[in-house]
């Protein structure tokens, strides 16, 4: 009964949302700039929005006021209380007739973020490659392809690959970078697609046509949707200040999903603008004056925020249309209408005990169905069947429990995040052991993948290399798959070696020791596992540091595995941008030369403490790899290296390594080293090192030079006893 009166009003509520205004701007203030409305928060003038994110400037100056965004020159096309802004957005080009000529977009915005579920990145083209990235070029970086050879291939209408191509971004970009390429200068192509385009724009909103690819400049509109909200702070946070507390009255909080903060909501049975208080804010719905719902078969009342039926006296029932309604009360029957209706309330209650134990009993199945679901369509059944293929596996792959894990994150708790990817977000968890894990939710889309994710999980957890991040175990029973890893404490080899963030110089022997450690965890996963395992996405941000800068290589969301009848597979071009193989990008085939590439590009990074990818650089030089290997044919290796690490004695081993690099990053893959051999040739470099003391160094001054620190002898020559004392020291200094 209950349940169908709230089920009538949600249902009153969503019609009377469609026909209503669309919002309604603060006492005293304009809501609207031409046909935009623009309801509170935001606002064309001071006093009239909630901070100057919700600013919204009126061009009133042409005969069609036009709204801008902050007094930016980006259009406002639509305002929704819901949490969205439709913006007109940009095109950006890469043209080869008459000369070479192209656009660049950079897009930012302060607090509010790009919508990622509402926007996608399309590229139009036949000889086109583009990228976006976020504002700062580090978090994440996607694209795709697109290519054709001939119109007749063109399919109107599809973006999926050929002349056009289409892909989703993460969540949290407050902005991005469009960069666009192509392989052959569109040479090929020339008569009938002279340019790339690249744009971010609502899904839905684009069609392609194949007569797009002739010219797309200022041809038409691209919409494109930003998540907004209450900048700064989540609900709970929020509503412990009331004062600057944003939902009014008769409101709720919720937080975003894009944007870190919060927005409001009329409560049930409420409507209007639930950021504004009084009259304009949320009122309650008069549900028993509007004739079209005709809710009660005789009498309704409106109570606070719902409402109620009765019956006319002689008459008996509930009143409610979609109930027993009220019925005439047979005066033949001597039942006096009071027993009639203590009979109906005793009736009524029996009947509502009932239904909610067994509400509460089918809920509970329900749940026990919904987990059981999830883990049959995880792969759960498939996994535990594999497991106990296996002697001891429990050692090896743990099943963990929801609410295990639950209780480990405080129920996944935003706090808890360490960091989010294009993989999934990471939670930093306790579990009762006391033992602290990185439980990570992954982001798997087609059930074709879940075969790979077990056959992921049967093999990284078999794994046990002291350089690769362990895997605990994972758990199956949730919508999406959960996986368990150890903690790995201190940051990411990026964060200790960007300017940006670092607090302190790495000295060159860690970071070599960190390279060589990484070499040698992805030469095991391509050769020594039972199945080899192509990394894909070998990058500075995936190299985790525990308390003794060891090197844990970790994220496999990305990772094939690799038959053993096959040398390379063929799969989506997928990695980071500035790491990707370019060989890779163009065949699609992934072999281990790909990780062999990426890791030549983080051994640049070691060297020169440079970013992978720097729009600040003259456009030649923003691929670190081109730059890096420019800068050595120029023989100017030395200006670009990490200052806090060149010095004169290990300049030698510089540039040892640094060509070592500029092997990984050749262009064919046959021409670079495997993984093996790198990491060899690392270990060698580790041992010259170890063992200065070995031959020529032992009378040289340089022997002084050590001792000097060690012993605060100054001036001291060498003589045999320093020698003794100090190799053990040096020893254990390892
Ligand atoms: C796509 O549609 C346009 C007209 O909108 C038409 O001129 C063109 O030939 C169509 N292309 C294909 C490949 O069907």
């Amino acid at each position: 009964m209950k349940l169908s009166r709230v089920i009538t009003l949600s249902l009153f509520i969503a019609a009377a949302a469609v026909t209503s205004v669309a919002g309604q701007a603060k006492p005293g203030c304009s809501g609207a700039c031409g046909h935009l409305d623009i309801p509170y928060p935001f606002g064309s003038r001071e006093g009239c929005y909630r901070d100057e994110n919700f600013l919204i400037s009126c061009d009133t100056s042409s005969a069609k006021p036009i709204a801008n965004y902050s007094n930016s020159n980006i259009q406002v096309l639509h305002v929704s209380l819901d949490g969205q802004l439709r913006l007109s957005g940009w095109v950006g080009w890469d043209c080869y007739v008459p000369s070479a000529r192209w656009n660049f977009i950079s897009f930012k915005l302060r607090r509010f973020a790009i919508s990622n579920t509402k926007n996608k990145f399309t590229v139009i083209g036949c000889d086109t490659r583009a990228f976006v990235y976020d504002f700062w070029g580090r978090r994440f970086s996607t694209g795709c392809t697109s290519f054709c050879r001939d119109v007749a291939d063109l399919v109107n209408g599809s973006c999926s690959g050929i002349g056009c191509c289409q892909t989703s971004f993460p969540t949290g970009n407050l902005g991005y970078n469009i960069s666009i390429f192509s392989y052959r200068n569109h040479s090929q192509v020339l008569d009938f697609n002279p340019c790339s385009y690249a744009f971010v724009v609502e899904d839905g909103a684009f069609n392609f046509s194949s007569l797009d690819l002739l010219d797309l400049r200022g041809k038409r509109d691209f919409p494109m949707i930003i998540d907004w909200a209450i900048w700064g702070e989540n609900c709970s946070e929020a509503v412990k200040n009331r004062s600057s507390y944003a939902c009014m009255d008769n409101s709720f909080c919720v937080d975003s999903q894009n944007v870190r903060g919060y927005l409001c909501r009329c409560n049930e049975g409420f409507r209007g603008n639930p950021y504004l208080s009084g009259s304009d804010g949320c009122r309650d719905i008069d549900a028993c004056s509007n004739s079209t719902l005709n809710l009660c078969s005789q009498t309704c009342h409106n109570l606070y925020g719902t409402y109620n039926c009765s019956c006319l006296p002689g008459y008996i029932g509930n009143g409610f249309k979609n109930g027993t309604g009220c019925l005439l009360v047979d005066k033949s029957n001597n039942v006096p209408i009071t027993e009639v209706a203590l009979g109906v309330s005793v009736f009524l209650l029996v009947l509502g005990i009932v239904i909610s134990s067994l509400c509460w009993v089918g809920r509970k199945r329900r749940l026990v169905n919904i987990r059981r679901k999830f883990f049959e369509k995880n792969g759960g059944l498939m996994l535990q069947e594999q497991l106990s293929e296996q002697h001891g596996y429990s050692e090896m792959a743990k099943l963990f429990t929801e609410e295990e894990l639950k209780e480990a994150t405080d129920n996944f708790h935003e706090s808890k995040i360490l960091g989010r990817g294009g993989q999934g977000t990471v939670y930093k968890g306790i579990l009762p052991d006391k033992r602290v894990v990185a439980i990570k939710k992954s982001r798997i889309a087609e059930q074709s993948q879940i075969k790979d994710f077990i056959n992921e999980v049967l093999v990284l957890s078999q794994i046990n290399h002291r350089n690769v991040v362990k895997l605990l175990g994972c758990c199956l029973e949730t919508e999406v798959p959960l996986l368990v890893y150890e903690f790995v404490a201190n940051n990411t080899l990026l964060h200790h070696i960007d300017p940006s963030t670092k607090t302190s110089c790495l000295p060159w022997e860690t970071r070599l020791r960190i390279a060589t450690e990484t070499a040698g965890a992805i030469s095991y996963l391509h050769s020594a596992a039972s199945i080899p395992i192509i990394h894909r996405d070998i990058k500075s941000t995936n190299i985790l540091l525990d308390h003794n800068y060891t090197a844990k290589v970790s994220d496999f969301g990305a990772s094939r595995l690799v038959p053993l009848d096959q040398t390379e597979i063929t799969t989506l071009v997928q990695g980071t941008l500035g790491y990707l193989d370019p060989e890779y990008i163009q065949t699609g085939q992934l072999t281990g030369k790909s990780d062999v590439y990426s890791f030549g590009v983080v051994l640049m990074e070691l060297l020169t403490g440079k970013k992978v990818i720097e729009m600040n650089r003259p456009e030649e030089d923003r691929n670190l790899a081109v730059h890096f290997v420019s800068s050595m044919k120029k023989d100017r290796l030395l200006e670009i290296l990490d200052s806090g690490v060149l010095d004169e004695k290990n300049v030698g081993q510089l540039k040892k390594v640094a060509v070592l690099a500029s092997r990984c990053i050749r262009v064919s893959g046959q021409d670079r080293p495997t993984m093996k051999e790198v990491s060899i040739e690392l270990e060698g470099l580790i041992a010259i090192e170890k063992h200065p003391w070995d031959g020529k160094y032992l009378n040289s001054e340089e022997t002084e030079y050590l001792l000097a620190p060690i012993y605060g002898i100054e001036g001291s020559t060498s003589n045999s006893t320093g020698f003794e004392s100090i190799a053990p020291k040096m020893e254990s200094g390892r």
